[in-house]
């Protein structure tokens, strides 16, 4: 089969590299991919926002399959204009990407089908946010409607910053994404992600994971995308994954087909596990990223089998299969990410192939001749598996020790919850 692979960061790479092992793959293309992703596909020119320009490289190249890595294109209807130009593709439609593409959306879902979550309102006008949110009091969670790139959200421990974050939203700090703004009640717990694929009528589990969002060591410092990841996550045992499929996650599959809108492709509840059992916080729609760098070094499954049985309506007839080993990824990032900082830097030390248990996954990096420069804000995803997590912790970091790059960090602690974890078991 010939696969166009839409996207450039960590996430796409591991995708790439996973779909690369696939028997049945013939050709693999990538708009816009990244250095590493040019080591296992032919990187093309191609505006993804442009869908007709992409319906056009379909035909012309023959593509039978076309996976969408990130949420944007899916939002903005990829699928949908794909389908419609008989171009078979994983991922939601635009309609049921709503589910990460509005916050309400997915709070009137929460509600329809009775899926615990954290109690909210929503409001188009920061005068009734404001009385709203001086009604509840601090701590309280704000969170712009729209995508915003994962800035949208604020946890505001005092009534000032949750005043703060209203008028920003509504001053257009988010733009659009922060028309409407969801109030919501702040849930305590652990924080866990689970990845569900689903064909929409079917949701087949795949893997649990935790992240690091924080920049800096002891989960401290500014918010990012994500700094590392590992998988498993302990936190959620077998017991609270039939759980969390019962109470959120077949609801939320049964409530969408009903509505005449199906879910296929990856579901991504975040969740809080408090002493009330699992809350879904939020959903995505896509891989994790750096969640899918883990995934994909534990999946022994052909992966591009199990995309195409979300797509074709046969997960019925699916398993995924898991190494039981621990995964564990390492973001390394250009200096001054999440802030300003620079691009162009030269990253020595990458030769060394991947290999089952050790790899290094490209997010923001281009080629220019015989060097590999750093091309964005989280640059580098350095992955291994362990027997524990401590263990495919210590291999990553000793990767990072071959990578020669003084104008990037990363945080010296990924997994450190799992690791105290597994001392005290
Ligand atoms: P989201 O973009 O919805 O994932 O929110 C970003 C982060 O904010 C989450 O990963 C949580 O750490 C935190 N968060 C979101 N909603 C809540 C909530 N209701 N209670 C506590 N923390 C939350
Ligand atoms: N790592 C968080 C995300 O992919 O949204």
């Amino acid at each position: 089969m010939k696969l166009l692979l839409i996207g450039s960061g960590g996430r796409e790479h591991a995708l790439a590299w996973a779909l690369a092992k696939s028997p049945k793959l013939t050709k693999l293309y990538a708009a816009p991919g990244n250095a590493g992703i040019a080591e296992v596909a032919e990187l093309c020119n191609l505006d993804t926002a442009d869908h007709q320009a992409v319906v056009g490289f379909c035909r012309d190249h023959d593509i039978d399959f076309v996976v969408v890595g990130p949420e944007a294109p899916l939002v903005a209807g990829l699928v949908d204009d794909l389908e419609a130009a008989s171009l078979k593709a994983f991922g939601p439609s635009k309609a049921a990407a709503q589910l990460e593409g509005s916050k309400a959306f997915t709070k009137g879902v929460c509600d329809e089908a009775d899926i615990p979550t954290a109690g909210y309102g929503r409001f188009d006008t920061a005068e009734d946010a404001l009385a709203y949110v001086r009604e509840q009091g601090a701590p309280i969670v704000v969170k712009a409607d729209g995508l915003a790139a994962g800035k949208g959200v604020v946890v505001a421990m005092t009534l000032r910053e949750a005043e703060d974050a209203v008028t920003a939203c509504f001053e257009g700090s988010f733009g659009e994404a922060g028309a409407e703004v969801v109030i919501e009640e702040f849930l305590d717990g652990e924080e866990a992600s689970f990845f569900v694929l689903s064909d929409g009528t079917n949701a087949l589990p795949l893997a649990t994971a935790q992240d690091h969002k924080r920049a800096f060591d002891g989960d401290e410092g500014p918010n990012t995308g994500g700094m590392g990841a590992y998988s498993p996550a302990p936190v959620l045992t077998d017991a609270l994954i039939a759980e969390v499929m019962r109470t959120i996650i077949e609801p939320t599959i049964a409530t969408l087909a009903k509505r005449g809108t199906p879910f296929k492709g990856v579901l991504y509840a975040g969740l809080m596990i408090g002493e009330n059992g699992p809350k879904l916080i939020e959903y995505n729609t896509r891989f994790g990223d750096p969640e899918c760098q883990v995934m994909m070094m534990r999946l022994k499954s052909d992966l591009l089998e199990l995309l195409l049985a979300s797509a074709e309506g046969r997960l019925d007839q699916t398993t995924a299969d898991w190494r039981d080993e621990a995964a564990l990824t390492v973001v390394m990032a250009a200096k001054g990410y999440p802030g300003s900082y620079d691009k162009g830097t030269e990253i020595r030390g990458l030769e060394t192939a991947a290999t089952d248990d050790v790899a290094v996954f490209h997010a923001g990096t281009k080629r220019d001749g015989a060097q590999i420069l750093a091309n964005g804000g989280r640059v580098l995803n350095v992955t291994a598996v362990g027997a524990t997590v401590r263990e495919a912790q210590q291999r990553a970091y000793e990767r990072i020790r071959g990578i020669d790059w003084p104008e990037g960090f990363c945080r010296s602690d990924i997994g450190w919850r799992a690791i105290a974890r597994e001392s005290e078991g």
